[in-house]
């Protein structure tokens, strides 16, 4: 008998698998004021509406048409387009204009033309372009179309931003051949792409934008800017999210941020397990304790706003995996607690956006982060805990255990005397059930900071809906042993939740965002969204 040993792969290797790091190239975003019959492009794209009568075209289709001697209006004629918000039409070789491609957009009816329309129509006009591994450069006129109470900056920086969200994927762990046999297109061509490079998906290298007519061209490249360093936040956090929960772990984040405190010199302060200990953190501490991972709480500091200057603290639920614990969720489905440390992500793609834009303010992001496991080492239903603020909890269900590592988060950042703490957590199903994926789950003992958020999220199409924080509700959270339980009962659990938080956050203005249903999409195109970035990218921006 033989025994063969590895020869080639340490067990390590074998067993860790490694983070190959996504290859992206950047796309280069410009304003420009190009006419389309002068930008020269492998492809434009230009709106149309729709009408009780046919087909409306927007003024560059009217110079397409007119340019080409009729052709847009004898497509419409045809039949073959009808201008339908989604729909898209593409044209070659069109006479009289140095781009090769034009794409007709279909916009819908003019008066339902609103901000979620334009950002849908972008999302659908570079969908079209995937498949089209000709087209390096787009020269887009849909900024051009007027978007009711939108302006300019708003309709430059929201097409920058979807088309980078429709472009966005995550194969990283994906073989090039697998990659390659599902890329359908390319099966009829001879030379299969060798590499995970971009060209096998898509070729867009540059979106020229027309500059809109409210806008000065100065203006444009800080407007681009902005949105730029919003958008690799979001893709930061969609990294984040969709990293299996065996290569993200709690001391990964650390690495994130740690190196996001380099790129962008932010001050950045990790307390390991001891650190935790010393602070008193006997909640959090008992979450962590049933993995192998150690936990740690992270803090990452933007200082852009005067010294003396009260910081917005934001703070992120960074559960890796959440098995439920000894209280053990049911299988199906379980993979996608990878997707716990979203508001951590949130967090890190947060900081990361603000300081790369620069934006005039203290902002700091806390991550509390570890692993929820059953062991023999694991918190059981009914051990009662002493959170930091001395508070004590009988831990009823493990499940419920991400308001036990925010709990000690939010006693830990009053040393900030903030001027406000807004924690973003995939908190509770109950929120799911409530609000869909549609809305995010928002609480505040504020009413001001509330509508700001709720606003911020209108604006930036990362909608939250407010839901009531009410004393009413604390009696759910009763204990016969301790200060409080960590469930109510079978009611309300996304409200109790939020009132279990809203015990630790009384000594600043405070507001909680559950994002259990937005954080990320199930089913066939699995994936997080990156939400809510834009909504807080907005209300900081807003507030600088
Ligand atoms: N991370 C979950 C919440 C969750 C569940 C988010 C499903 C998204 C989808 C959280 O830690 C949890 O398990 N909450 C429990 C609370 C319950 C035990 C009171 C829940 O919602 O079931
Ligand atoms: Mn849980
Ligand atoms: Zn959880």
């Amino acid at each position: 008998m033989t025994v063969t040993s590895a020869t080639n792969n340490s067990l390590k290797d074998v067993k860790e698998i490694k983070d190959p790091g996504e290859f992206r190239e950047n796309i280069n975003f410009l304003a420009s004021n190009k006419p389309v019959d002068r930008a020269s492009s492998d492809c434009v794209w230009v709106g149309l509406f729709s009408t009780s009568k046919g087909v409306e075209l927007t003024q560059p289709a009217r110079i397409l048409d007119k340019a080409s001697n009729g052709v847009i209006t004898k497509i419409i004629k045809s039949g073959d387009f009808d201008a339908r918000a989604g729909s898209s039409f593409l044209v070659r070789d069109l006479a009289g204009i140095p781009s090769l491609r034009a794409l007709l957009v279909g916009c819908g009816k003019k008066d339902a033309f609103d901000a979620k329309v334009f950002n849908d129509v972008v999302k659908k006009a570079t969908m079209a372009m995937i498949t089209l591994k000709g087209v390096k450069k787009v020269a887009s006129f849909l900024t051009e179309i007027n978007v009711r109470d939108k302006t300019g900056v708003w309709r430059l920086q929201t097409h920058l931003l979807a088309v980078r969200e429709t472009l966005y994927r995550f194969d990283r762990f994906k073989s090039p051949k697998e990659l390659n046999s599902e890329d359908k297109l390319s099966k009829g061509s001879s030379k299969p792409p060798k590499t995970l490079k971009p060209e096998n998906y898509c070729a867009i290298k540059s979106v020229e934008m027309l500059l809109p007519a409210d806008m000065r061209p100065t203006d444009a490249a800080s407007s681009i800017a902005e949105a730029n360093a919003l958008a690799d936040g979001v893709e930061l956090s969609r990294d984040l999210g969709n990293l299996p929960a065996n290569v993200c772990t709690p001391s990964y984040l650390v690495n994130v941020a740690k190196s996001i405190s380099k790129e962008l010199r932010l001050k950045c302060e990790i307390l390991d397990k001891n650190g935790i200990e010393k602070l008193g953190m006997g909640s959090f501490l008992a979450v962590a304790q049933g993995s192998a991972q150690p936990p740690y709480m992270i803090t990452l500091q933007h200082n852009g706003g005067k010294s003396k200057e009260p910081p917005i603290v934001i703070v992120g639920k960074g559960i890796t995996f959440d098995s439920g614990g000894i209280s053990i969720k049911p299988s199906a489905a379980m993979d996608e607690m990878k997707y716990d440390m979203c508001g951590a992500a949130t967090v890190l793609g947060l900081i990361k956006a603000v300081a790369s834009a620069g934006l005039k303010k203290n902002i700091i992001g806390v991550v509390a982060t570890c692993e929820n496991m059953p062991s023999s080492t694991a918190t059981r239903p009914g051990d009662i805990v002493k959170s930091m603020s001395g508070k004590t909890i009988e831990i009823l269900n493990t499940d419920a255990e991400g308001r036990l590592i925010l709990c000690d988060a939010l006693t830990y950042v009053e040393k900030f005397k903030p001027e406000f703490v807004i924690d973003v957590a995939t908190l509770t199903g109950a929120c799911v059930v409530a609000l869909g994926n549609v809305n995010t789950g928002l609480y505040s003992s504020d009413d001001d900071l509330a509508e700001r958020l709720i606003k911020s999220g209108t604006d930036s199409l990362d909608p939250a809906w407010r839901l009531p924080l009410q004393d009413d509700y604390q009696d759910l959270l009763k204990s016969p042993f301790a200060d409080m339980a960590n469930i109510g009962g079978r009611t309300a659990g996304s409200i109790t939740a939020a009132c279990f938080l809203w015990r630790f956050a009384k000594s600043y203005k405070w507001a909680h965002l559950d994002i259990a249903g937005t954080a990320w999409e199930s089913g066939g195109a699995k994936s997080s969204t990156g939400r809510p970035v834009p909504l807080l990218f907005n209300f900081l921006s807003n507030i600088s």
